[in-house]
């Protein structure tokens, strides 16, 4: 039987470890650092997902078949590139491809040098060459810091004193460090996430899902991390997804094994379908969160032949399989967040709840759990469709007790 590390521990995680327990190879699974929720799949063990001699360490100490990294903090790290050093196998990308997640201008770059479709952009390091250039523009104006900050990178400023205030704060004040900004066209239309498993040049599509970013119903407030997901998207056609196949993550695929850093984990692509056609937001170097538990949740084939295979670069032996259910997962977050919120509430759940519960950021409160974190609980629900996923998914959230948390009631509102 196998024994599997995985880094990080929030939902994400979860939805990871659970899939890797319907495994019948998988014996024994270790999550650093985990949290309460996982704790009861795997043996969480407190080394920080960013601590890679820590991991290293552990892995070769505990025999460690497999290694599947979680966040992208610990690719940037370059965790990747330590363990195969070390003769060890683990799931995700080189430092040096995962800088289509961890550089923004780099993504970029390599989106315009092969033709993938994205918005049009220019990038500054100098705070008054990006004003005026913002200025000159038309606004809404989209403002990128070129590096990792939390999900918190992505300015789209109204007017002129909103950009102002960006871009003093990103390339005059520092907030995430010293860095450059990418300024970007401003696109519309439905937003999507594609997920694939990425082998070099060989990509293996995900069931697609959608994030909901802001934190209120009607998609008002804050941008979060995000505050739930689902799958399918009836807004995608058939011909969408063969355009974004071929034309953004096979090529993206492809460029990567060109410029010498092959991609060797997940792709997950964050689109746009505009008038124009479909265009890249983003890409992240991973799993995306709240996505990822609504999708590995219809997976029908062994994940760790997937994740091994991948690791060893290999072609899993069997094609992926994946179940045409409808899934909908909503997020209870501590009330305040995205901002500064209280920790330490309990949370009761009936125990008729039929969901199926991912935590995000809860610990352990003798035999319950209580709030950890700002993300703190997903419940995720199948139904034959979006609309019946959705009423199920919003009954579970109903018998999940806490004085300090807020969900949305809306997932999934563009289907009727
Ligand atoms: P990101 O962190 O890159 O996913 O950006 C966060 C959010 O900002 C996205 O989910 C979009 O809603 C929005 N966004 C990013 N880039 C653009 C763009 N070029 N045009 C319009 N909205 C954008
Ligand atoms: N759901 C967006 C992300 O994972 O970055």
């Amino acid at each position: 039987m196998k024994k599997v590390l995985v880094v990080g521990g929030g939902g994400r995680c979860h939805a990871i470890v659970d899939a890797l327990s319907r495994s019948p190879q998988v014996g024994k699974i270790y999550c650093a650092p985990g949290n309460a929720g996982i704790a009861k799949q795997a043996e969480c063990i407190p080394i920080k997902d960013s601590d890679v001699e820590a991991l290293l360490a552990f892995a070769k100490e505990h025999d460690i078949n497999l290694t599947v990294v979680g966040p992208e903090v610990a690719l940037a790290a370059g965790i990747a590139d330590r363990f195969r050093a070390n003769g060890l196998s683990i799931f995700g990308h080189t430092k040096a491809a995962a800088r289509i997640e961890t550089s923004k201008e780099f993504a970029k770059e390599i989106m315009i040098k092969y033709g993938v479709p994205t918005a049009a952009y220019r990038s500054f390091s100098d705070y008054n060459e990006a004003l005026d250039y913002v200025n000159a523009g038309s606004f809404p104006a989209v403002l990128k810091y070129d590096g990792l900050a939390a999900g918190k990178g992505v300015i789209i400023a109204q007017n002129r004193e909103e950009a102002e205030e960006a871009l003093k704060d990103m390339l005059l004040d520092d907030r995430f460090g010293k860095g450059k900004v990418v300024v970007e066209d401003y696109l519309e239309g439905p937003e999507f996430s594609f997920m694939c498993f990425v082998n070099g040049n060989r990509v293996y599509p995900m069931p697609l899902a959608q994030d909901h970013k802001r934190a209120f119903d009607g998609d008002k407030g804050p941008n979060t991390g995000g505050m739930g997901a689902y799958s399918p998207l009836p807004f995608i056609t058939e011909e969408d997804i063969h355009f974004t196949l071929k034309e953004v993550l096979q090529k993206t695929a492809d460029a990567m094994v060109s410029e010498g850093c092959p991609l060797s984990g997940v792709l997950y692509g964050g689109l746009m379908k505009t008038k124009g056609g479909v265009k890249v937001i983003e890409f992240n170097a991973r799993f995306g969160d709240p996505e990822t538990e609504v999708v590995l949740p219809l997976m029908q084939s062994d994940i760790y032949d997937i994740f091994s295979a991948i690791a060893e670069g290999n072609e899993p032996e069997n094609p992926l399989e994946w179940s045409n259910d409808a899934i909908l997962g909503i997020v209870l977050a501590s009330k305040g967040y995205p901002g500064s919120y209280d920790k330490g509430f309990p949370i009761v759940i009936d125990s008729d709840i039929d969901a199926h519960i991912y935590h995000m950021g809860t610990a352990a409160d003798g035999a319950g759990y209580k709030t950890a974190g700002g993300r703190v609980m997903m419940v995720v629900c199948k139904g034959a469709d979006v609309v019946e996923a959705r009423a199920k998914a919003n009954i579970a959230a109903g018998k999940v007790h806490c004085d300090n948390l807020f969900h949305r009631s809306d997932i999934g509102w563009q289907v009727k």
